[in-house]
């Protein structure tokens, strides 16, 4: 029977939770899931970090603690050692106080707070700049909203680096006053940041243009193992630029907390004028949506920071998640060398993050699913937290057999 709602389309499946489905369905022993951006320990298994576990413990063992209602902007003291996190605690905008910061659903709640500040309070004719490639989601999240995008050149296919000549002309000819989102660290999909030198010609061409800088910052200390490093970026940005910053903070990966939504949306302005007007606007989007925001992964994540036996171990959880990854890429790279495997390798320890863009095509990575049980999304990025010393050298052989026997040259 037909009813009001009998028109609505099936939607594909998400392709990465679409992916971890068909790895979750096969039954081939030899499996290996390099799809989700998630950390995975020496065994494949997911990793409480031991940081975790101490601040978790010493929340619940607080007379104190209890399950009320967190205020709608969030936990205080992790809305404060977020900030001081990402920007540094001798940061000028938090010294000059020209800073407003606001908890939300982890990094994809916080761009979504980001997109909902814009659509409100900024220029209704820009257009959102993506790097060219660029977390899918990133497309729905300002789309769902009615912003347009655009993208702006980034990876080079052919030399597996950064077209950096492409990125500054597309930040030149975009309209005066655009918005850009920027991957501060551990670029998804490509595992390829600008360098320092780099940096500074993307934020001076900013600079130049009026442009709206937005940073999404999902991998700090993931990338390097080294918190002030993976914000360089930021930092750099809050010293350059004249223009309000927009950040999206996500807890998600660095702590190892995925499913418990940590998160923070801060915004920097040039002036310490119009922050309450502002946090009161925040304050309505988040409780008019989910009223208050999650309190369980404030509290460790706040535990964490404020505590330095706690936030030294934190340091350290960042050093042993970086380092068992870089030596993924380098175990990886030179497995596929030492077979012969057609193409160049270097690039996968060159990029760094929870992602290797490896430059398999559409052919390739389906045959590795197949033939080999191997999963990584279609466009050939793979997450390398996914490899470890018992299937490193699987993987390297059945990516050299597809390699082989597909006919698109890599
Ligand atoms: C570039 C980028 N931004 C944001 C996110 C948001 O993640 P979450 O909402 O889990 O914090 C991710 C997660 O994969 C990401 O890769
Ligand atoms: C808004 O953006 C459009 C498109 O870039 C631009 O033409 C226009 O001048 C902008 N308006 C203001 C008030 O900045
Ligand atoms: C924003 O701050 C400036 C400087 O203090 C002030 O002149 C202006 O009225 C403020 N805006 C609003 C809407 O209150």
């Amino acid at each position: 029977m037909s009813h009001i709602f009998s028109g609505i389309q099936q939607l594909p499946p998400d392709a990465l939770f679409g992916l971890k489905a068909r790895y979750t369905a096969d039954t081939r022993s030899e499996k290996v899931d390099l799809g989700i951006g998630a950390y995975r320990d020496e065994n494949g298994k997911p990793w409480v970090l031991p940081s975790v576990k101490e601040a978790d413990k010493l929340i619940h063992e607080d007379p104190n603690f209890n399950h009320e209602y967190l205020p709608i902007q969030g936990f205080a003291s992790f809305v404060d050692a977020a900030a001081k996190v990402i920007l540094g605690d001798e940061s000028p905008a938090i010294k000059q106080e020209r800073l407003v910061s606001i908890q939300t659903l982890s990094g994809t709640g916080s761009l979504h707070i980001a997109a909902k500040f814009l659509v409100k309070f900024y220029n209704q004719s820009q257009t959102v700049y993506l790097s060219k490639p660029t977390w899918a989601n990133h497309y729905q999240v300002f789309e769902s909203l009615g912003l347009k995008t655009a993208s702006y050149s980034y990876w080079n296919t052919e030399t597996k680096s950064l077209d950096i000549e492409g990125y500054l002309n597309d930040i030149n000819n975009a309209p005066e006053g655009s918005i850009f989102l920027l991957h501060s660290c551990a670029h998804n999909p490509t595992g390829l940041d600008p360098t320092r030198d780099e940096w500074i010609k993307i934020l001076e061409a900013l600079k130049s243009k009026n442009h709206l800088p937005l940073f999404d910052s999902a991998y700090q200390g993931f990338a390097s193992g080294d918190l002030a490093n993976d914000a360089w970026a930021i930092q750099k940005g809050v010293e350059i630029l004249e223009t309000p910053i927009l950040i999206c903070q996500s807890f998600a990966k660095n702590v190892g907390m995925y499913g418990e939504r940590i998160g923070a949306f801060h915004l920097v302005l040039p002036t310490s004028d119009n922050k309450s007007a502002i946090l009161s606007q925040l304050q309505t989007f988040i409780r008019s949506e989910i009223s208050n925001p999650p309190a369980y992964g404030a509290k460790i994540v706040s535990k964490i920071l404020t505590t330095p036996s706690l936030r030294k171990q934190w340091e350290q959880d960042l050093i042993t998640m970086s380092q068992r990854i870089t030596s993924q890429r380098i175990a990886l790279r030179d497995a596929l060398v030492q077979l012969g495997t057609p193409g160049t390798w270097d690039h996968i320890v060159n990029q760094q993050g929870m992602f290797s863009f490896t430059g398999l095509t559409k052919e390739q990575v389906a045959r590795l699913e197949s033939k080999h049980a191997v999963y990584l999304v279609s466009s050939g990025r793979a997450s390398v937290a996914g490899l470890n010393n018992h299937n490193v050298q699987y993987v390297a052989k059945a990516i050299d057999e597809v390699v082989r026997n597909t006919d698109t040259k890599l």
